[in-house]
Parts: structure tokens; sequence; C-alpha cells
């Protein structure tokens, strides 16, 4: 009998003591995870299919679900995991992101979700991001960007979306982002829609490059406030319409570096727009605009240099405008610093060099057919390299000062031994 017992004891010892082991081992961590401390799991095994929420850690701080198969992330995908961190979610086949995935993470810092085939993200997708400061998108296939895809994450300081074929940004992309510093967006942006950065209340830097507009349309910055550097660059930016630039305000310093403009139906930047520097530089202006179309005031510093426009007769309304005549002090070294792209004869010329005189003003309708045939047939030339990029995704790839994507900790995670 009491070798019985003895017997029977030692086997309920042994049970509970493998069965602990066991329970162990399966609480601390998710099947097809690797929890490398109570603080640090990685799930890059490549087999899962859905978020991994049973078992996980509580205490998790840093989160890599790479090289995984989930196509969804559902709303509230992590919630419960409050002690979160830094997640990381590249490589991923997600195809959809629905509203408030991210719902319920007071601690994440950083989420980045990058080579993954996400088309769009949608309204709402990034919302409610209490404490987020950095969000990596790049290198995914976003197309559109959602109105209020960012609603009530007020806290982020970079958002990067380099390297997305993205062609729409709707109307209110950004509204909530009250304090970045940096919103880099990707090349080949086709259309931006009025309001795009309505409520964006405080952005050091934002860049726009390597677009493919059809025009600026009315109202495009309405609503964008406190900007350090606002840069449209590298782009065909089509016809800047009227009212492009209404309800922009307190802009440190305004570029317009280096496009292709194929006419300014309006440019009207005043005092209420409180711009310090307005640089226009290095633009290739197709039409000179209407007389009265372009006003100028309050601007602390104008710079207008290394630009090309039309030197028909049209000439003289261009040197009478507040960009040449003298308003700011750039206006008095105008000719000296700004070029010729047509006629074709003085395609490529100094300003300067050219006996203004001696070119007549218009008169109604004079020779103008000739004049705008030897304006395109100059354009062919100069503007080879716009014409060829238009439309090509590998050219404007090709082109230098693409924002990268930092090189982040999610990256060096995937490089941790195991
Ligand atoms: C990725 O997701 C798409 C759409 O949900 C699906 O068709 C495809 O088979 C998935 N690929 C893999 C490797 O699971
Ligand atoms: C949010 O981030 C700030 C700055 O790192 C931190 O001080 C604060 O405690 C965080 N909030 C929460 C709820 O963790
Ligand atoms: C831009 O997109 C909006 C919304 O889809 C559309 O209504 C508008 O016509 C587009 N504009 C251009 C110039 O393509
Ligand atoms: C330019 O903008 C100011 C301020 O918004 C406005 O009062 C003025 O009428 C505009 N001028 C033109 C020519 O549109
Ligand atoms: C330049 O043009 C603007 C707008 O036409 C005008 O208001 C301004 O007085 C002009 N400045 C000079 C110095 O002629």
């Amino acid at each position: 009998m009491n070798v019985v017992w003895r017997i029977l004891f030692y086997i309920g010892v042994l049970w509970r003591f493998y069965g602990c082991r066991h329970f162990i081992v399966e609480a601390a961590c998710p099947k097809g995870c690797l929890c490398l401390s109570p603080a640090q799991v990685m799930c890059n095994s490549g087999e899962l299919r859905e978020i991994p929420l049973k078992n996980m850690p509580l205490t998790v701080e840093t989160l890599a679900l790479q090289k995984n198969i989930f196509p969804v992330i559902k709303s509230d995908a992590f919630l419960g995991l409050k002690a979160l961190r830094k997640l990381s979610l590249d490589r991923n086949n997600i195809t959809t992101i629905k509203p408030f995935a991210f719902r319920g993470l007071p601690r994440l810092r950083d989420l980045s979700i990058q080579h993954t085939p996400l088309a769009v993200v949608a309204s709402f997708a990034f919302a409610g991001l209490q404490n987020v400061s950095q969000i990596s998108l790049c290198h995914n296939k976003i197309l559109r960007i959602e109105a209020y895809a960012f609603a009530g994450s007020a806290g982020i300081r970079l958002l990067n979306l380099a390297d997305n074929p993205t062609v729409l940004v709707e109307t209110n992309a950004f509204s909530s982002l009250s304090s970045v510093d940096r919103l880099i967006l990707p090349s080949g942006i086709r259309n931006i829609s009025q309001d795009a950065f309505f409520a964006l209340d405080m952005v050091g830097y934002l860049k726009l490059s390597f677009m493919d507009l059809s025009e600026v349309s009315a109202f495009t910055f309405r609503g964008l406030t406190n900007v350090k550097l606002l840069s449209l660059q590298e782009s065909d930016l089509g016809v800047i319409s009227a009212n492009a630039f209404d309800g922009l305000d307190h802009v440190d310093t305004l570029n317009i570096l280096n496009n292709k403009i194929d006419a300014i139906h309006e440019l009207n930047i005043t005092a209420v727009n409180h711009v310090r520097t307005l640089r226009l530089q290095g633009n290739h202006l197709l039409e000179t605009p209407e007389p009265g179309s372009i006003t100028l005031e309050g601007l602390g510093v104008l710079h207008v240099v290394g630009n090309y426009f039309p030197c028909g007769c049209h000439i003289h309304t261009l040197l009478d405008s507040p960009l040449a005549n003298g308003s700011y002090a750039s206006g008095e070294d105008f000719l000296s610093k700004n070029y010729c792209i047509s006629p074709l004869e003085v395609n490529g010329l100094q300003m300067a060099q050219l006996d203004i005189f001696a070119i007549g003003r218009c008169h109604e309708q004079v020779t103008r057919e000739n004049l705008e045939a030897s304006g395109a047939a100059s354009l062919a030339v100069s503007l080879d390299h716009f014409r060829w990029c238009r439309g090509s995704s590998s050219c404007i790839s090709s082109l230098p000062y693409k924002e990268q994507c930092p090189v982040g900790d999610s990256e060096n995670l995937e490089e941790m031994p195991v």
C-alpha cells in the first residue's frame, strides 16, 4: 500500500512538473514566434495567417511580425498589448488595414509597414494612435491616401511614404497630424485634392517632388499652417490655378524649384499668407502670365533665379509683373539671373543679353500663331527630359534627391542573431 502510494505520488509530481513546464512554454510564447525576452518577440517564421495574440506576453515592447502571410489587419488587431512600443509588420502579404487597426496601444511609438502589397491607406486605418511618433510606410504599393486616414493620431512626427506609386491624395488625407516634423510623400503623385493638407497645423518640412500634376488646383494648400519649409520641386505642376495658395498660412519658406509649369492662371500671395521667403528657382514656365495675374505682397524675401520664361512680345508683361518690376530687391537683377525659353532663336539665352527695347509689345493678335509655333518648337528641345519623364515611373525613380525610408530598427531586428 505504501509503495503504491509512493509510486502514485511520484507519478503525480512528475505529471505536474512536466505539465507545468509545458504550460509555461506555451503561455510564454505564441506558436510560430520566438520570445527573446518578455519584452521582445519575433514572429518571422513565415507561416502566420493571423496576428498571434493568443499567448502573446502582455509585457511585449518590441514585436516583429515580418515575412508572414496575413492579408488583413483587422480593427483592434493588437488590443491588450499595453506595453508595446515598437511594431514591425514589414514584408507581409498585407492588402487591407481595417479602420482603427492599431487602436488601444497607449505606448506604441514606432510603427513600420514596408515592402507589402498594401494599395490603399484607408480612412481611419491609422486612427487613434495616441502616442505614435513615427510611421514608416515606404516601399508599399500605396495608390491612394484616403480622407482621415490618420484621424486622432496627433503625435505623429515622422510620416514616411517614400517609394509608393501614390496617385491620389484625398481631401483631408492628413487631417489631425498636428505636429509633423517631416512628411515625406512618394514620387509621381498625379492628383492632390483640394484641402489635401487641411489641418496640418505644424509642419517642419513638407516636400512635394517628382509630381505629375495637370494642375495645382484651387485650395490645394488650404488649412496648412505653420510650415517651416514647403517645397514644390522637380515636378510637372501643370497649370497653377486661381486660388491655389489660398488658405496657406504662416510659411517660413515656400520653394518652387526646378518645375515645369504650363501656365500661371493666378499666383496670389499676400500678407494674409504670412510667407516669409518665396523662392522661384530653376523653373520652366511655358506661358507668360496675363497682366495682373501675379500678386506678391507682404513677402520678406523674393528670389527669382535661374528660371526660363518666354521672351516673345509678352516679355514686357513679365517685366511689369511683381516677379521682375523691382517691388522686391531680386527684381532688380531679374534679367541677369533668368533665361529665355522661347522663341527658339533665344532659347537658353540670359535675358540680360536681349535687346528688350527692340522687342515690340504684343499687339492685338499680331502673328500670335507664329510666335506660339516657334515657342512649341523650342520646348521640344529644352523640355525633352520632362516629356520623357511624364508617366514613366522608371525615370522618376532614377532621378536624384529621392527620400529614402530611414534604415530603422525594424531592419536591425531582422539582422539580430537568433
Ligand atoms: C497574398 O494575399 C493575396 C490576396 O489576399 C492572395 O491572393 C495571395 O495568395 C497571398 N499570397 C500568399 C503568399 O499567401
Ligand atoms: C507617450 O510618449 C511620451 C514620450 O515618450 C511618454 O512620456 C508618455 O508616457 C507616453 N504615454 C503613454 C500613455 O505611455
Ligand atoms: C482628382 O481626384 C478627384 C477625386 O478622385 C477627382 O474628382 C478629380 O477629378 C481628379 N482631378 C484630376 C485633375 O485628375
Ligand atoms: C488675392 O488674395 C487676397 C487675400 O486672400 C484677396 O483679398 C485678393 O482679392 C486676391 N487677389 C486676386 C487678384 O485674386
Ligand atoms: C509691381 O507690380 C505690382 C503689381 O502690378 C504693383 O502693385 C507694384 O507697384 C509694382 N512695383 C513697382 C516698383 O513698380
